[in-house]
């Protein structure tokens, strides 16, 4: 608390513009922690929400259901590849994680494979914060006080061009142990390890590896979901396909909280019994909350319209050319880029880390710049919404470009 930046006081927030109670306006450049993919304020979520509130504004979700969330399952379900066919609310990504652990685990135990608990993950992971998903996230600053509560995990690194037939033996060889429930990863980019991106072909033969020794493979989209990716969730680059997703952040386009945890049949089968011990036995007070849901509809629809898509195509193409103009520069050590998210590396005389000094310095500097970029570390990227204009984007670029010089000049 006492090293963080003073928080800024946001009075009003419209598409990618932020209005500070003292008068500064900032360019979202990161969509408010990755949730807000059609930027603040929008009035057709707005009015969703409003429509809900005065219709229905909450029910219990055990022995009740509602129009908003049967809604949202057909268009989830729809929109996804078609081999998905079940829909589990939580309230954001931790919980949609912590569902989808508990489900694998009881999944094996429900069939008779009491034995079959260990997971696997990736180095330098992120799940959350709850203990599930700190269990299964990297082991570092953020939840070493905790350490001894967490359960074990096996590791694997992301697959690498280098690395990619080491990974897969590793995982063969720990599959081939037989107590294996689950393999939980980031697909395509880990986000909070600083944009690490990975090929959906490395992906594709770990899945293939983990399928092959019954494991079931558990995607976390809850980053990389609705679009960011170029397209609408990563697990589409892919040929082999997850058991289970975990959704949140911009399902409802940043208006409320909302996770979701999707599974195939398979796996809702192992469930749906007589005996009662089979019940998946996990709800939270505000599962599936209408409001949410409604603005998750209005989100989807925004999502899928033309105009969206060619928004992220867009955005796509103008990170894409605006790499290029600064990549050679010396204070640039890589550059990433998967869609609509871009990871700028900055080779500062530290190693690469959240914790690495450059991290408040260049902070500091976009924000008195009017553009509010979050760095991890030395890692600064770009996520916008949707919505930006070519204009703000072209701000965003100007103030990076320039902050290559300043913050190269002084490190
Ligand atoms: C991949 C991934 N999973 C899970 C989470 C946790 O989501 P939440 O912050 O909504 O609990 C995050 C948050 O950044 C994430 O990036």
């Amino acid at each position: 608390m006492k090293t963080a930046p003073y928080p800024v006081h946001i009075l009003q927030a419209k598409d990618c513009t932020l209005y500070a109670a003292d008068g500064t306006e900032y360019i979202d450049a990161i969509a408010s922690w990755w949730v807000n993919i059609h930027g603040h304020s929008n009035e057709y979520i707005a009015n969703a929400i409003a429509k809900q509130a005065s219709t229905l504004e909450h029910i219990i979700f055990a022995g009740f259901t509602h129009t908003p969330a049967i809604d949202l399952s057909k268009k989830l379900i729809e929109l996804l590849p078609n081999h998905f066919a079940k829909i589990f609310f939580s309230d954001d990504g931790s919980t949609s994680v912590e569902v989808a652990l508990k489900m694998a685990i009881q999944y094996w135990s429900n069939i008779g494979h009491k034995n079959k608990t260990t997971i696997i993950a990736f180095d330098n992971a992120y799940h959350g914060d709850t203990f599930g998903a700190m269990s299964v996230a990297e082991r570092n600053e953020f939840n070493a006080a905790f350490n001894p509560f967490l359960f074990e995990v096996k590791r694997i690194p992301i697959p690498t061009k280098k690395n990619i037939i080491n990974t897969k033996k590793k995982l063969s060889e720990w599959a081939a142990i037989g107590d294996v429930a689950a393999f939980i990863f980031e697909p395509l980019v880990q986000g909070a390890a600083g944009m690490q991106m990975y090929s959906s072909e490395h992906l594709d033969e770990l899945i293939t590896i983990a399928k092959q020794q019954q494991i079931i493979c558990i995607a976390d989209e809850v980053m990389t979901g609705f679009g960011r990716t170029g397209k609408n969730f990563a697990i589409e680059y892919l040929q082999q396909q997850p058991d289970i997703i975990c959704l949140s952040k911009g399902i409802t386009g940043g208006f409320m909280p909302l996770g979701v945890t999707v599974c195939t049949e398979q796996i809702f089968d192992a469930f749906y019994a007589d005996d009662a011990s089979k019940t998946f036995y996990h709800g939270h007070s505000y599962t599936a909350n209408p409001l949410a849901c409604a603005a998750a509809n209005a989100s989807m629809d925004l999502l899928v319209t033309e105009k969206c898509q060619q928004q992220i195509q867009d955005i796509t193409k103008s990170l894409t050319i605006f790499a290029t103009t600064i990549v050679a520069h010396s204070f640039v050590k890589e550059i990433r880029q998967r869609g609509t998210i871009l990871a700028i590396e900055l080779n500062t005389q530290e190693h690469s880390s959240y914790f690495n000094s450059i991290q408040s310095t260049a902070y500091q500097y976009y924000m008195s710049k009017g553009i509010f970029l979050r760095p991890l570390g030395n890692i600064v990227y770009i996520m916008p919404p949707y919505c930006i204009t070519q204009q703000e984007l072209a701000q965003v670029y100007a103030v990076i470009k320039d902050s290559l010089d300043v913050l190269f000049a002084n490190a």
